[in-house]
């Protein structure tokens, strides 16, 4: 799966441990030759399917595969070290519905088919700050359209940020699509949704720091 890596110097340790994991780490390129096919060809159950974007170390991934044993959970993320933490943590917990994917999340509709996820889960997104930045944001009108394609009728986007100038541009985005704003907190942790909220990573980093925490969900109605 790495030849490419015959042959170079320098080696990142991750790259090198992501060969430990085999099937466990999907390449971009096999990813996308999967849609409607995760079920059979990857998982080998007929479980729900849920999407976790940019995994960061994979607290959150872990716990979520662990917490929920009848769903499949892939997990997507473009960075060599924490593709493999994300991995290795729901691996340490015994967690045989994980599986990992090396790329970035442009659109959904490369990876799945249409009504293919159940759940979508978004937290701490990079902000991309300044204005000549913005485009490369996730979380625009394109992107939503493929989650929403790819979402079951009932089907839930779930997503986190710190940053309020992101939110604002995100819900503003989604209003644009078909979605319905079903929870919306511009202080999760003082909300309804705080008691069943995990803490990511870098969710604690902005808790120690006292920053709110914005919080909303979309889901696609049946019918919508
Ligand atoms: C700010 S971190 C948040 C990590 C984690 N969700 C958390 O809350 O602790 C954003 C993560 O998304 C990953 N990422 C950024 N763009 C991505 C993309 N298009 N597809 C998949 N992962 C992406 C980054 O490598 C980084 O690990």
């Amino acid at each position: 799966m790495y030849s490419y890596l015959e042959g170079r110097k320098f080696i990142n340790p991750y790259i090198r441990r992501m060969q430990d994991y085999g099937d466990w780490i999907l390449t971009e390129e096999r990813a996308k030759q999967l849609p409607g096919q995760w079920a059979n060809d990857i998982f080998a159950s007929k479980n729900s399917l849920h999407v976790e974007i940019g995994t960061g170390n994979g607290f959150h991934f872990a716990h979520y595969a662990q917490k929920n044993p009848h769903v499949s959970l892939v997990g997507f993320e473009i960075k060599f070290k924490t593709l493999v933490q994300s991995i290795a943590r729901a691996r340490s917990h015994n967690c045989a519905n994980a599986r990992m994917v090396l790329g970035p999340v442009k659109s959904l509709t490369e990876y799945f088919a249409p009504n293919e996820v159940e759940k979508i889960i978004i937290h701490f997104p990079d902000p991309w700050p300044k204005l000549r930045q913005q485009k490369n944001r996730l979380m625009q009108v394109p992107f939503l359209l493929s989650a929403f394609e790819v979402l079951q009728p009932g089907g839930v986007l779930e997503f986190k940020t710190d940053h309020y100038d992101y939110f604002c541009f995100a819900r503003s985005q989604a209003t644009k699509t078909p979605f319905t704003l079903t929870s919306y907190s511009e202080d999760l942790h003082q909300s309804l949704w705080a008691k069943e909220n995990f803490k990511t990573q870098f969710e604690s980093l902005f808790l120690r720091k006292h920053q709110p925490i914005f919080y909303f969900s979309l889901s696609k109605y049946e019918g919508a």
